[in-house]
């Protein structure tokens, strides 16, 4: 069963200057690898930024033979463009080398580490967080938003150190060069960097509503697939599918809109650098007729002015790539800083009897909306509890907080006297072996499957359970028996095999307390019968809390609880209950009707 998941899942929102910092943080660890990248870029900018010098010595070569009529010394000419030839081609290497090391470092140490972090944050989150987010919003921001930040931030650092480091090397040899034209080169620079900020800003909304967009087609996507189902047979195919048309339709219009702002910054920056290319040369031409510069500089001042706009429009591109990473990291950030699950104590093994105690316990799901309130209940070790009621009465929730999934609001609650909310949570459901409503299969063998409940399950363990669970039988008619595969969603096996399987690995884990959830809802009555009567023999001397909706199979319990609407309405054994001719007697009446 699937519950009813929030679509909102954000609770805090970063800014980007935050979210700039934590992604500089996360950096830090890769520091060497970029300070590398930095050198290598350095080199590969300083070999550019001689070549127009070199460029421009040759030029006045060429200039005084037609010109002025100057021999040419061929062999320093023909040195010299050898010269040019290596400058650019070591130039283009270690612009390469570059490229590879940022690629190299950001892939295994940045967006690898940043993934596994992920990864270990659901295993520290509530289950009440799980449940209220919806599974796509996760998956995209595990998936998608750690790829865009991985390519950008590799893109972005490539970019900006480049774009950066050329554009001081060009200023400093310009303005050795001739500081008068160097000026004309760099009179518009402030405009274009204020230009392009104010484009990145502009974009960085609509990269923020495509990406939540994005996050909202992972989790139609995926309830396509996981209710694939009942989208079949309710026909709904049609208005799923214009649901996802919209959605689609809203992130292609917010993506194309961040794009075409983004992508105006290139253009702007190149026309506000081809103005200054036009007064250079306009500047430079009269300069040179005057007789008050050399052709050969104004050569290489051309040359420099082109050499200028590349790492302008690199660094002006940084900035509108920052926008569309901030939105993407912004969202993993956010799920990085969700609340995780404080652990009183570290995980040890509990040896416990088995007695349990609800003392005062009030919970609900939802704040102000309350579903348990005052519920009280002793259990020696040893007796076996059933929990019986109507439907949406609160039975799950009673074992929800008993295996810590979700901690009551007040009130405690005690095993062998000792506050559960004060241990670990990962030894508190070492206490349980259970059986859950939602049988949970893990893809993988049956065999991995029976053995989960014991990490050092021998395989005649491992059968024996089988055995013991009325499963054998079926598993031995497989071709290929244990080893069977079960599918990503366990459609391979059916609902009955699934709860055996479960009652298996139950049984195989041997915990002291035993929670069976509906636990045999899904199997045929016989083979009910015949597990009851094992079952009972596993009870024997363990806690067991039982929920059953057939009560022939919690007849023979110690105490049965009457849950409903969150409260206790009716306790006692089986033939107290009747008498009481209440709640009880009403159902197992209506089960019973010739008893
Ligand atoms: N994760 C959740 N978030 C919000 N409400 C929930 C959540 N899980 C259950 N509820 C609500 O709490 C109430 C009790 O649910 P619970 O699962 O405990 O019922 P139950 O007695 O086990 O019912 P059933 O016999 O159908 O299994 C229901 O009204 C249900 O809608
Ligand atoms: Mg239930």
């Amino acid at each position: 069963m699937k519950r009813n998941k929030k679509t909102a899942s954000q609770t805090h929102r970063l800014s980007t200057a935050q979210v700039v910092l934590r992604i500089t943080r996360d950096s830090m660890s890769i520091a060497h690898w970029l300070a590398l990248a930095t050198l290598l870029s350095i080199g590969s900018a300083y070999l550019a930024m001689t070549a127009p010098e070199i460029l421009g010595s040759l030029t006045n070569q060429i200039y005084d033979l037609i010109d002025k009529g100057v021999p040419m010394d061929m062999q320093v000419f023909v040195g010299g463009v050898i010269v040019l030839a290596a400058l650019y081609l070591l130039s283009a290497l270690l612009g390469s080398l570059t490229t590879a090391v940022m690629n190299y470092s950001v892939s295994n140490f940045f967006t690898c580490r940043l993934r596994i972090r992920m990864s270990r944050k659901i295993e520290k989150i509530s289950v009440g967080t799980v449940d209220n987010t919806p599974n796509g919003e996760i998956i995209s921001r595990m998936t998608n938003d750690v790829s865009i930040m991985g390519n950008s931030i590799h893109d972005i650092f490539g970019v900006i150190i480049n774009g950066v480091i050329r554009l001081i090397m060009i200023t400093v040899i310009i303005f050795t060069e001739d500081p008068s034209m160097a000026v004309a080169v760099i009179v518009f620079v402030p405009l274009s960097l204020v230009l392009s900020a104010i484009l990145a800003t502009k974009s960085e909304k609509h990269f923020n509503e495509s990406r939540t967009y994005s996050g909202k087609l992972y989790t139609l996507c995926e309830e396509d697939l996981t209710c694939f189902d009942a989208v079949k047979t309710f026909s709904i195919e049609d208005s799923q599918n214009a649901k996802y048309r919209a959605l689609a339709k809203k992130y292609a219009d917010h993506t194309e809109k961040g794009n075409f702002v983004s992508g105006l910054v290139g253009p702007v920056v190149g026309l506000i650098n081809n103005i200054s290319y036009v007064a250079i040369c306009i500047i430079g031409a009269y300069l040179v007729i005057a007789g008050q510069l050399d052709v050969g500089v104004l050569v290489a001042f051309i040359m420099y002015t082109k050499l200028f706009s590349s790492p302008l429009e690199s660094i002006a591109n940084g900035m509108s790539m920052i926008q569309s990473t901030v939105a993407s990291a912004r969202r993993v950030y956010d799920y990085l800083d969700t609340d995780e699950m404080v652990e009183a104590e570290p995980a040890k093994s509990l040896s416990v009897k088995g007695a349990v105690d609800f003392i005062d316990v009030c919970f609900s799901y939802v704040e102000n909306k309350p579903l348990i309130e005052s519920f009280n209940l002793h259990v020696d070790a040893g007796q076996k509890v059933a929990i019986v009621g109507p439907t949406g009465g609160g039975k799950t929730t009673v074992v929800n907080m008993l295996m810590r999934f979700y901690d009551p609001r007040s009130g405690r609650i005690l095993v062998d006297g000792k506050d559960i909310s004060k241990m670990n949570r990962a030894s508190v459901r070492e206490i349980f072996g259970m059986v859950l409503q939602d049988t949970m299969l893990f893809s993988g063998s049956i065999y991995d499957n029976i053995a989960y409940g014991k990490d050092t399950a021998t395989r005649e363990e491992v059968e024996a359970a089988a055995k013991w669970a009325h499963i054998d039988d079926f598993i031995d008619s497989l071709a290929e028996g244990y080893d069977t595969e079960i599918n990503e969603d366990s459609t391979n096996i059916s609902a009955g095999q699934k709860q055996l399987l479960t009652i298996a690995r139950a049984y195989l884990a041997n915990r002291p307390v035993l929670i069976l959830d509906e636990a045999t809802s899904n199997v045929d009555t016989r083979t009910e019968l015949l597990i009851q009567k094992t079952m009972d023999e596993l009870m024997r001397g363990r806690t067991a809390f039982v929920i059953a909706h057939r009560l022939s199979t919690i007849e023979n319990a110690d105490v049965i609880l009457v849950v409903d609407n969150g409260h206790i309405v009716e306790q006692g054994n089986h033939a107290e209950l009747l008498k009481n001719g209440g709640l009880y007697a009403k159902i197992y009446n209506s089960q019973y009707p010739e008893m």
